[in-house]
């Protein structure tokens, strides 16, 4: 089953032709990320004015990559929620439209469900279920025990800022542009993580929750109170920080691996997943089971190709039904996602 996707919920524009939730025919992103690099973040109003200039020809240039026509697209799957309206209205609609226009049935697909897809693209292996996927980006940070693609458990959340927020707040702190993750470990590569110490947060907590907030303060008061020119210690902070944020995420999943000895794999999704410290340190501390991220950087952060891998799942595991209207939403729960 070939499905188009379309992805339009924060700051990237793309548009996919995946078949069978799995094999990508061409997955086209446009970024505002550089417009945004020193403005601390991304401006919503200014986002959903450059969704609609790129729309048409991402999707233009996505078809003519993927050689497909209505002819060949069977479905069409787009994010309807959560992320920022203006931005979402772009995609749902230009979904809408096309749904209409080719007469082919519509999948209103979850973001967070999009990302808890992302590891099937381009994967030639057969992946096993019950699966915990740690799904960490700019907008959330959730721990799921699943079963299959659209059924599982939420173990944990954050509680306040999301890991990805986390990386954005501290780049901003440590005058390096926007988006913080990739800043800053750019920056670590150059610095030592043992020069400074951040707080475990949680530590005597027994939920699988997170928290992020207080990494962020201890992040300021360190600043606050150094001796050194930042310029001197900016890759050591950067390298310690990004440590700090790793272990609270990887201290998560090894209590929830103690926990659930079902568990066949662990999978580590969104645009955190692109860590390459957080996967390497992952890989050291829990060696028993089968680790995956994306196959590409591309599938890490956001894409249309999940979306389209996601509304295949849906249609998969729940038949037609899962074209039905739906709203387009800034806040969506995450019961709407995967649900026991
Ligand atoms: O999944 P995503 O593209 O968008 C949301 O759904 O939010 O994730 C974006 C987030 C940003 O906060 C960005 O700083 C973070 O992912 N990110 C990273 C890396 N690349 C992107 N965080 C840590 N290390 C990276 N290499
Ligand atoms: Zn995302």
């Amino acid at each position: 089953m070939r499905i188009l996707g379309i992805e339009t919920s924060c700051d990237e524009t793309s548009v996919a032709v995946v078949e069978d939730g799995t094999r990508v025919l061409c997955n086209r992103i446009t970024s505002m990320q550089d417009e945004y690099a020193h403005t601390g973040g991304v401006i919503p109003e200014d986002a959903a004015r450059k969704q609609l200039e790129a729309i048409l020809p991402v999707l233009h240039a996505a078809l003519a990559e993927a050689g497909a026509g209505p002819e060949q697209i069977e479905a069409i799957a787009v994010t309807r929620g959560p992320g920022l309206l203006g931005s979402l209205l772009v995609g749902t609609t230009c979904a809408r439209l096309l749904s209409s226009l080719w007469e082919k049935p519509l999948i209103g697909v979850h973001h967070t469900l999009g990302h808890l897809s992302s590891t099937w693209l381009d994967c030639n292996e057969q992946l096993s279920f019950p699966i915990l996927t740690l799904s960490a980006s700019g907008g959330h940070t959730d721990l799921w025990y699943r079963t299959s693609h659209t059924k599982g458990t939420l173990l944990g959340s954050t509680r306040d800022d999301a890991a990805g927020e986390a990386f954005d707040k501290g780049s901003s702190v440590l005058e390096l542009p926007y988006p913080g993750g990739p800043s800053i470990a750019r920056a670590a590569e150059e610095g030592d993580k043992s020069i400074f110490t951040f707080p475990k947060p949680l530590n005597d907590d027994d939920t699988l929750d997170f928290s992020f907030s207080g990494l962020k303060t201890a992040l300021k008061y360190t600043l606050a109170d150094l001796e050194a020119p930042l310029d001197d210690v900016r890759n050591d902070l950067a390298a310690s920080f990004q440590h700090g944020i790793c272990l609270h995420l990887i201290d998560r999943i090894e209590r929830a691996v103690a926990q659930l000895p079902a568990v066949k794999e662990i999978h580590l999704v969104g645009g955190v997943s692109a860590n390459t410290h957080l996967r390497s340190l992952l890989a050291e501390r829990v060696p028993q089971k089968t680790l995956r991220h994306p196959q590409s950087l591309r599938y890490c952060t956001d894409n249309a190709a999940m979306i389209a891998a996601a509304g295949y799942f849906m249609h998969q595991e729940n038949g037609p039904s899962v074209c039905t209207n739906f709203e387009t939403r800034a806040s969506l729960s995450l019961e709407e996602v995967v649900v026991d």
